[in-house]
C-alpha cells in the first residue's frame, strides 16, 4: 500500500457525496427496487414467531433509509394488521435526520414505531452486550454497509444471532461477477483499504448457515472517469478505489492500471458511446 493515499471512506462527508453521485450514475437503486418488488414479499412471507403481536425489524446502515423504507412497506403489506417496530442502527447523524423527515413524509397509513441508535454496528452490539441485552428481530438487513465495519465475520455472525425464530437476515452487496470485485481482486492491495469487506459469503459458508442468494444486474455510467479534470469523474474514481483524491495522490502505474481495467471488460462494457461499469449485485438472504 503506498503511504500518500488516504481512505476516502474514513471522511465520511467527503464519501458520502461520492456516494450520492454513485447513485445518480448507476440503476442501483432501481435494481433494489426490483428485488423489493420481485422477491422479498415471498422472502418476508414467513417471518413472525407464532401468535406474536409486533414484527420487529432491525437496518444496519440505513443512510438516509430510502430503501428501508420500501422495505418495510413491503413487509407490512405481507402481514397486513401486524405493527411493525423498526429498530435503526446508523452512525452518520445527518443521515439519521433525512430518515426522520423521510420517515415524516411516507409513514401515513403505515403502523410502524421507530428506535434510532445514532452508533455504528461495533458500539451497538458492544452496548448490547454490556447491558446484557438480547432483542431479537424478525428481521434485519445489512445493504452495502459490510464495506465499512471493522470485521465483516463478526459482524455477520453477531446479527444472525439476533434472528428470531422464523427470522431471515438480508446482505445487499456488489456480485462476485461486478467490476468492483475485478478491481480490487486485481489492485486491491495496493489501495489503503483493506479488501476484505467482498467475502461476505465465504463467512456464510464457513458459519454453515442455509442462504438463499439472488443475483440482478445493475450498472453504472463512468465515461466521466475518462475525462481530466472532470469533478464528477474524479469523485467517481475516488469512490470505486476508495481513495481520497486518487489521481492526485495514487502512483503513475497505480492510476494507468486501474483506469485500464476500468474502461474494458470485466470491469467495463462500451455501449453507444459510454463506459458502463458492472454493477451487477447479489441478495442473500439468511435463515435463522
Ligand atoms: C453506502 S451507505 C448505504 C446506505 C443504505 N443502506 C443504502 O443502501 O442506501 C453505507 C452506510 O453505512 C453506514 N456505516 C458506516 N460504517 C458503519 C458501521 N460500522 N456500522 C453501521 N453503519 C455504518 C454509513 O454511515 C452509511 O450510511
Amino acid at each position: 500500500m503506498e503511504s500518500s493515499m488516504k481512505p476516502l471512506s474514513s471522511d465520511f462527508g467527503l464519501y458520502l457525496k461520492s456516494f450520492k453521485l454513485f447513485l445518480e450514475r448507476s440503476t442501483e437503486y432501481q435494481c433494489m427496487e426490483k428485488f423489493i418488488d420481485e422477491n422479498l414479499p415471498e422472502v418476508v412471507t414467513s417471518i413472525g414467531k407464532k401468535g406474536a403481536s409486533c414484527l420487529n425489524v432491525l437496518g444496519v446502515g440505513s443512510g438516509s433509509g430510502e430503501v428501508d423504507m420500501k422495505i418495510l412497506s413491503k413487509i407490512q403489506s405481507k402481514h397486513p394488521g401486524l405493527p411493525i417496530h423498526n429498530e435503526v442502527v446508523e452512525p452518520n447523524p445527518h443521515q439519521i435526520t433525512k430518515y426522520k423527515d423521510l420517515v415524516k413524509e411516507i409513514t401515513q397509513g403505515l403502523n410502524i414505531s421507530f428506535t434510532w441508535n445514532q452508533m455504528r454496528s461495533e458500539e451497538y452490539e458492544k452496548q448490547n452486550k454490556e447491558r446484557k441485552e438480547c432483542r431479537k428481530f424478525d428481521f434485519i438487513h445489512m445493504i452495502q454497509m459490510l464495506y465499512f465495519v471493522q470485521s465483516v465475520p463478526d459482524t455477520i455472525k453477531y446479527f444472525h444471532s439476533l434472528l428470531e425464530t422464523n427470522g431471515k437476515l438480508l446482505i445487499i452487496q456488489v456480485a462476485g461477477d461486478s467490476g468492483l470485485h475485478s478491481l480490487w481482486n486485481k489492485v486491491g492491495s495496493r489501495f489503503p483499504t483493506n479488501s476484505g469487506f467482498l467475502g461476505d459469503q465465504k463467512v456464510l459458508d464457513e458459519m454453515r448457515v442455509k442462504y438463499q442468494k439472488y443475483e440482478l444486474p445493475s450498472d453504472m455510467d463512468i465515461t466521466e472517469c475518462f475525462i481530466e479534470g472532470n469533478e464528477n469523474g474524479e469523485r467517481l474514481l475516488n469512490f470505486l478505489t476508495d481513495v481520497a483524491d486518487f489521481r492526485k495522490t495514487a502512483p503513475p502505474d497505480l492510476k494507468a492500471e486501474v483506469l485500464h481495467n476500468l474502461r474494458h471488460p470485466p470491469c467495463s462494457r462500451e455501449e453507444n458511446g459510454k463506459i458502463l461499469f458492472n454493477n451487477n449485485m447479489h441478495f442473500i438472504v439468511v435463515d435463522n
